[in-house]
């Protein structure tokens, strides 16, 4: 059957078909999962900043605001118990997520986006109506296994339905959300904070509900991918839905890859202790940095704390709040600059670029920062001044949109051969999870402490991570996602740990002397 393949320059086949309707329109859909987790993120800055809820829920938190006479603006709004209640989802999600490998592995993948979108319908409930912490609390806990059931299943979702030269495209689609669901929430806060009677803060609450709405509804009209279908057995239904989503009946290539690859997870019974294995320790290794990368880029000091971080430098409740709207536009269409290039430039070179642009904007933020505020915390800055400061962090922001934000989500996804693809996507979720818990965590104290230096440690982390991208990332734009190992096998380093005998990927691709014959990467 090696005759009629055809082998693209980035180390893979390239299967017939087309980008067809049904498909595009499947991923709209099941990105739209993004929504609930980008929705969180933005919602809970804004809604701890009110004092109407401050005083329901966190009343000694309040006093000592108002108490606050300092003047060190470092060290203002430090409390780590609100803190918890932002960050007790990401703890939630964190464990979520090992349950839902469980799910999207025997269930499908729908089901686990389906769970997910019902449990955030009932947080959204439950906080939108609480009167006590407790309520708080249980609401965010079930928001948070939402998210941990989402961000499980949505990037692999997306990354088995697109075709493999349109991966990049449809899987950015999750992260568009994301953006586009942090947008909404802010846009949502600078209205509701202006509610009179103290119920601003339900409202921002309770409309959780409406992402969430709309990704359980929408899962239940999502078909299941063909990667799914026949790890579970169903392969007359894989090969239907397979020609439907690639638009032609030249289809037998491309299944005949994904039955090789079920038939070769079939053998692994324990998922969990089989990505501990020597061959998996490139994917693993990913799995585990990348999201840890990802946060430490400190994207969510930004996105948490922007109106928190605004009000510090100089700028006014209203002015905060709308500067945090601008950082959510850009963070946006930003993220757009991915979907057009991530399958045409390819992963490696987004990520140079944008973590490059990120930190030069850390080293000019930090600099502006310790040029009026020095050590002590005590500056005023002049409307000019402010517009620069808030101009390099868009530049941040931007850069983090198209780099390390879309392809922190997309990279994991698709590098996992099928036995380990959902253990290694929990792997990936509750890394995430956990730094961001860290950091939402940490952040105020930390700019107490290392005041402008924060910037600059932040800058330190993006230099590392770039180096290691550059070093240990190969390019996967393109590459059939049931043909990642070859990727591997032909990289300068991670090819040690794969063995000649170790790499099947169906009957088509021929190895000679043990290098996969067109891979480079
Ligand atoms: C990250 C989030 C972040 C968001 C910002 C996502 O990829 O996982 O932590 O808040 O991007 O757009």
């Amino acid at each position: 059957m090696a005759g009629g393949v055809v082998v693209n320059t980035a180390g893979g086949k390239e299967y017939p078909g087309k980008l067809t309707l049904f498909v595009f329109l499947t991923c709209v859909v099941a990105a739209t999962g993004g929504l609930i987790f980008g929705y969180d993120i933005g919602i809970s800055g804004g809604v701890t900043s009110m004092d109407s809820f401050l005083l329901k829920f966190f009343p000694s938190v309040y006093r000592k605001e108002k108490e606050d006479q300092s003047t060190n603006q470092y060290c203002k709004f430090d409390s780590q118990l609100l803190t918890t209640f932002t960050s007790s989802l990401y703890l939630a999600a964190l464990i979520a997520s090992f349950f839902a490998s469980a799910v999207t592995r025997t269930f499908g993948r729908k089901w686990s986006m389906f769970g997910g979108g019902i449990t955030f319908l009932v947080g959204a409930a439950l906080n939108g109506a609480a009167e006590n912490v407790l309520m708080l609390i249980l609401g965010r806990i079930l928001l948070g296994i939402g998210v941990g059931f989402a961000n499980q299943s949505v990037p692999v979702y997306l990354s088995e339905m697109a075709p493999a030269r349109l991966r990049g495209m449809l899987n950015i689609g999750f992260q568009l959300m994301i953006t586009i669901g942090i947008l909404c929430a802010n846009l949502i806060n600078y209205g509701t904070a202006k509610i009179k009677g103290g119920w601003g803060w339900r409202v921002s609450l309770a409309l959780a509900a409406v992402p969430a709405g709309i990704i359980t509804v929408g899962s239940l009209f999502l078909p299941d991918t063909p990667n799914s279908l026949i790890e579970r057995g169903y392969d007359a239904k894989a090969q239907k839905m397979l020609r439907r989503i690639r638009g032609t009946d030249d289809i037998a290539e491309e299944f005949n890859d994904l039955v090789a690859a079920s038939d070769e997870s079939k053998l692994v019974k324990h998922p969990w202790a089989n990505i501990i294995k020597r061959k998996y320790r490139p994917q693993l290794t990913m799995a585990i940095l990348i999201p840890l990368f990802q946060q430490l880029t400190g994207i969510n000091v930004i996105m948490f704390y922007a109106p928190v971080l605004f009000k510090t430098i100089g700028f006014g409740s209203d002015a905060s709040l709308m500067s945090a709207v601008i950082t959510g536009l850009v963070n946006v269409f930003a993220t757009f600059v991915s979907i057009f290039t991530a399958d045409k430039l390819g992963r490696r070179k987004l990520f140079l670029q944008g973590g490059s642009q990120m930190l030069a904007c850390q080293i000019v933020v930090g600099t502006l920062i310790a040029i009026k505020f020095g050590t002590s915390g005590e500056a005023v800055l002049s409307k000019t001044y402010a517009a620069f400061v808030v101009l390099f962090i868009c530049v941040y922001v931007a850069g983090f949109a198209w780099s390390w934000g879309p392809l922190g989500w997309l990279v994991p996804s698709e590098i996992f051969p099928l036995e380990i693809r959902s253990a290694g996507q929990s792997i990936n979720v509750s890394v995430n999870m956990f730094f961001t818990f860290v950091i939402a965590q940490a952040f105020l104290a930390m700019l107490c402490h290392m005041k402008f230096g924060l910037f600059y440690f932040f800058g330190g982390w993006v230099v590392i991570m770039t180096t290691f991208i550059a070093l240990f990332l190969p390019e996967t734009k393109n590459v059939p996602i049931e043909e990642m190992v070859l990727v591997w096998k032909s990289h300068w380093f991670w090819s040690k740990f794969i063995a000649d005998e170790e790499i099947h990927v169906g009957s088509s691709i021929e190895l000679g002397n043990g290098k996969p014959k067109d891979a480079t990467i």
